[in-house]
């Protein structure tokens, strides 16, 4: 019989074929018998629904038929933005006009006036010559770098990026090299050591780091930048529209707009749709149409998102998307789970970890959590390292104060039970 302590629960166990396995299925195989034996928990997020637009609380079905609410701290959408009646309203228009896709990638018959008016919208926003809207935020991350970088550059990685920017790295065959999370003096140390004539040198990192909430030390890494001639690119996925003085993401936060020289950013989060970009030179954007080939070989963003998304730049200018009002709550959800015990990191946005450190007491938080009606993130490996495994909060504009507080009495009750805090 199959139980916790017989079968391998390890993720990374069903990466490759056995030896003794008949073909390439066998591994896809012995996930299912795992899984079916419900010895491993952790994957009944899989199959669950919403049967609601997101606002705080929605309704959602279980994979076993069962329907019920739950306050929702587990999606990115922090702004609400995606049913601002402004923003259905744009992309109700572009779809009578245009219908739901586009039929061509960008660089044929792809776009619209829409989408050109998006990229001049993000371009504006971050005050660059130019920008280039890929049709998905993960595709956006893979295009740029694999455009930019070769064989003969190196690239230099926060421990911490998002996968879609090391796959990235990986698929470009650069040479790549990693320092700890935030470890400023290891950045530099990496720098110091690469070889003069190695021209091509790009840094990467996330402006708000998506497992933890932190804002990347921009300030002193475009100094270093400017210390060994390498260009920078951020991708602040979780910081565009919500930190910053204004909203305008993370190299506002520290004063350095002028000196990043990638800005990418994903159309899925805080802006509500779906996408990615990156807002550049004229030169840039100009290589990028040619050479990135997520863009190149892929179908153009609907019209239909694309028309929200212009709705959604235009709050983004005017700061009118709700983001005082989303990091007020935020704050106000952080101050009560620290107060209570729990530790949070050092978040500076709308992502909250809440450590766990131990993936046995994590996966029956999760799930008794949901049951009692909060959904949260899971977060272990492959994202974090499982000693660093942790449930992730995302708050939502919308969630009321009574939501907070009832989310918080759940949660704090279960840490207690689970001797979290
Ligand atoms: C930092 C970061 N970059 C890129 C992505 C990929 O974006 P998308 O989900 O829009 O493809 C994500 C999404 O999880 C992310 O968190």
């Amino acid at each position: 019989m199959l139980t916790k302590d017989t079968i391998n629960t390890k993720f990374e166990s069903y990466i490759h074929t056995q030896e003794d396995e008949q073909d390439l299925f066998g591994k896809v195989e012995r996930l299912d018998n795992i899984l079916k034996s419900g010895v491993l928990t952790g994957s009944e997020a899989l199959g669950m629904v919403s049967l609601n637009k997101l606002n705080g609380s929605i309704k959602i079905k279980e994979k076993d038929g069962k329907i019920h609410d739950v306050i929702m701290l587990g999606s990115n959408s922090y702004l609400n933005i995606a049913n601002n009646k402004r923003v259905v309203k744009a992309s109700k228009k572009a779809l009578e006009k245009f219908g739901i896709g586009m039929g061509a990638v960008s660089n044929y018959a792809g776009i619209c006036d829409i989408h050109k008016e998006l990229e001049q919208k993000i371009a504006k926003f971050y005050g660059t010559e130019d920008a280039i809207v890929f049709p998905s935020g993960y595709g956006a991350n893979i295009g740029v770098i694999t455009a930019l970088c070769n064989n003969e550059d190196i690239i230099i990685n926060d421990s911490a990026n998002h996968a879609s920017i090391f796959d990235g790295c990986e698929l470009s065959r650069a040479k790549i090299k990693v320092y700890p999370h935030q470890n400023m003096a290891q950045l530099e140390k990496i720098l110091d050591r690469i070889p003069d004539n190695i021209k091509g040198r790009l840094i990467i990192t996330d402006g708000v780091f998506s497992m933890d909430g932190d804002i990347a030390r921009l300030d002193k890494i475009v100094e270093l930048a400017q210390k060994y001639n390498c260009k920078v690119m951020v991708d602040d996925a979780h910081g565009i529209g919500i930190v910053g003085k204004t909203g305008r993401g993370s190299s506002e936060y520290y004063g350095v707009q002028d000196k990043i020289d990638l800005n990418v950013g994903m159309l899925s989060k805080g802006p509500g749709g779906l996408g990615g970009y990156c807002a550049s030179s004229r030169q840039v954007v100009q290589y990028l149409r040619l050479y990135a080939r997520t863009y190149f070989f892929s179908t153009a963003l609907p019209a239909p998102i694309a028309g929200g998304l212009v709705e959604v730049f235009n709050l983004f200018e005017k700061d009118r998307a709700g983001r005082k009002e989303l990091l007020k709550k935020t704050d106000y959800l952080k101050n009560k789970l620290t107060s209570a015990g729990f530790q949070i990191g050092n978040s500076q946005s709308a992502i909250i970890p809440v450590m766990i450190y131990d993936e046995n007491k994590l996966f029956r938080l999760y799930q008794e959590l949901r049951q009692e009606g909060v959904y949260v993130n899971i977060v272990t490996y492959p994202a974090v390292r499982r000693k660093q495994c942790r449930l992730r909060l995302c708050v939502m504009k919308d969630l009321t104060y009574k939501e907070l507080d009832k989310a918080v009495e759940i949660i704090v009750k279960k840490g207690k039970q689970y001797e979290i805090i």
